[in-house]
């Protein structure tokens, strides 16, 4: 609903935004991240026209915002920024009172109104609202802030590091308060950050600028798992997907091509082919490569004749995985039904793959690896 064409800006000194062009959906909140003076507040400034591009055009919603009128435009517009921007003379009533009043809100309204605005960021409104900002903390001048964008009840609203001044407990909980909020008001959110976690923790995208361009816009995920180039993987810190094991999926460690016989291949033929590919555990497949039934070697081994065919031992797997089943569901059924293999599946119970305790164990091992390598470089 938000979408830059070919935006640049020059100034007289230097271009800082080169030519970006990207888009923001509906409902999404999506982070700005990159290096200081990288041009997060310069691009976020030029969807209320607080900065007018050199080039290029803004959508939103279809319309190009150079042609709308910028009191009605900025309606739709939340905007906090870092400094709160509260008014100092004035209570935190007063503060937001303002604004509502500016909408032309009826009085009793913007009293009732008010006070669930402050509700909803997590202030009693009968302890703070007749306050100044000097006598509330950062945290909550900082939601005193948030309160006022969300008070027009607009589309979008843009964040620009709204909580990089307060403390790291109370800025978890922000951020814990601003998904949960964005889940239930579907906001479309523009945020600028300096903090990869605190954009892994809140973003549907993120999008990661240096020097006035977009290097990179994906999911927290995509980011994370492939970074484009040397610049985001020194940004994004190579061991941050470690921080997040539900990232690292069932699909990324799975052997894609397991050992597999149809049940009627002879027991002497299968162990036979495991032998070569030096595996100790069959997946029994049909013709369509469903999965039907899992026999190990050990029982294979035992069974006499060997003439028979391997659905004579073949049993049903008691724990299966979906691609998208992260190593933390990996681990506990693992642990939960103490099994070695676990098959995973796609749709109709196609045999995508085999996740086998020691890719587990190679997948951890290497978090250590990494990890000590940080702490040899730091
Ligand atoms: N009025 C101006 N005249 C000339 N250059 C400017 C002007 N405003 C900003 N710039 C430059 O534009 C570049 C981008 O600035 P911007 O504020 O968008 O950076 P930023 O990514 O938000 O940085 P930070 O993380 O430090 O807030 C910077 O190099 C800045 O010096
Ligand atoms: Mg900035």
């Amino acid at each position: 609903m938000i979408r830059f064409e070919h935006i640049s800006k020059a100034y007289k000194t230097a271009n800082v935004i080169n030519d970006i062009s990207f888009e923001i959906h509906k409902g999404e909140i999506v982070v700005l991240i990159g290096p200081s003076g990288c041009g997060k507040t310069t691009t976020l400034k030029m969807i209320n026209k607080l900065i007018k591009p050199s080039g290029g055009k803004i959508y939103i919603d279809d319309k190009d915002i150079a042609q709308e009128e910028t009191i009605a435009l900025r309606r739709n517009i939340g905007y906090v920024i870092q400094q709160t921007g509260l008014f100092p003379h004035m209570t935190i009533r007063e503060n937001i009172d303002i604004i509502l009043k500016l909408e032309g809100v009826a009085p009793e309204e913007r009293d009732k109104k008010t006070k669930a605005l402050l509700d909803m960021v997590g202030l009693d409104p009968s302890v703070y609202m007749d306050r100044y900002p000097t006598q509330l903390s950062g945290g909550q001048n900082q939601r005193v802030g948030v309160a006022r964008a969300f008070a027009t009840n607009p589309e979008i609203i843009l964040m620009d590091e709204p909580f990089s001044a307060v403390d790291p407990i109370t800025r978890q909980q922000l951020q814990d308060e601003l998904v949960n909020l964005q889940a239930k008001l579907k906001k479309t959110i523009v945020f600028v950050t300096h903090d990869m976690s605190e954009a892994v923790k809140i973003a549907d995208r993120i999008c990661i600028m240096k020097d006035g361009d977009i290097v990179q816009y994906d999911t927290p995920e995509n980011i994370l798992k492939n970074p484009i180039n040397d610049f985001v993987s020194t940004f994004v810190g190579k061991n941050r997907i470690w921080s997040n094991p539900a990232f690292i999926r069932a699909q990324d460690i799975m052997n894609p091509n397991p050992v597999t016989a149809y049940q009627e291949v002879s027991i002497i033929k299968a162990i036979e082919n495991m032998r070569l590919r030096r595996v100790d555990k069959l997946l029994v497949v049909d013709e369509k490569n469903k999965l039907i039934g899992v026999a190990p070697a050990r029982l294979l081994n035992h069974h006499e004749p060997k003439s028979d065919p391997v659905s004579a031992v073949m049993y049903t797997p008691k724990v299966l995985a979906t691609p998208y089943d992260s190593i933390v569901d990996l681990l506990t059924a693992v642990k939960t039904h103490d099994i070695h293999n676990i098959p995973v599946v796609g749709d109709d119970n196609t045999l995508l793959g085999l996740v086998t305790t020691s890719a587990l164990v190679t997948t951890l091992s290497q978090q250590f690896i990494d990890f000590e390598e940080v702490a040899n470089h730091d």
